[in-house]
């Protein structure tokens, strides 16, 4: 059995990796390189997000009762997030290495700081405060 904190953080190491390479690519203008890890980044990022938001901070909210705590704050990061990975979008259909490079380092920075409070904070509360962590964790490796 995997516990949130474990499943999670994983996951996060894994977006940075993909994101790395997509950088690394896009640094030599590899742009079919960049694209590939890009989009699977961004696939990744996507279902990471919604299994938080869909399923796991409801599932926090509803054992805290904290509706108005740090869960509001990493929603509003994700949107702050999913905005940047749209201009990175365009960047990268533009071949823009400029501006691709700029906006990744923008984006690596967010990542980063957001990863960091729900590694700290965040997930351990959850772990603490909901009963079916494990059974949570067990469906999003079965996906
Ligand atoms: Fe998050
Ligand atoms: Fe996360």
């Amino acid at each position: 059995m995997t516990s949130i904190p474990e499943f999670m953080t994983s996951k996060h190491r894994e977006c940075d990796e993909l994101f790395t390479e997509a950088e690394a690519a896009a640094a030599k203008a590899d742009w079919s390189l960049a694209l590939t890890k890009w989009q699977s980044f961004a696939l990744e990022l996507t279902k990471h997000f919604g299994q938080e938001e869909d399923i796991l901070f409801p599932k926090f909210e509803q054992a805290t009762g904290m509706t108005a705590g740090p869960t509001q704050v990493m929603r509003m990061e994700h949107q702050q997030m999913r905005a940047l990975v749209q201009d990175l979008d365009n960047a990268l259909a533009a071949q823009d290495k400029d501006e691709y490079l700029g906006l990744s380092e923008t984006l690596m920075v967010m990542m980063q700081q957001h990863n960091m409070k729900e590694e700290m904070m965040l997930y351990p509360m959850m772990e603490q405060n909901v009963a079916d962590g494990e059974q949570i964790i067990a469906q999003f490796q079965a996906s």
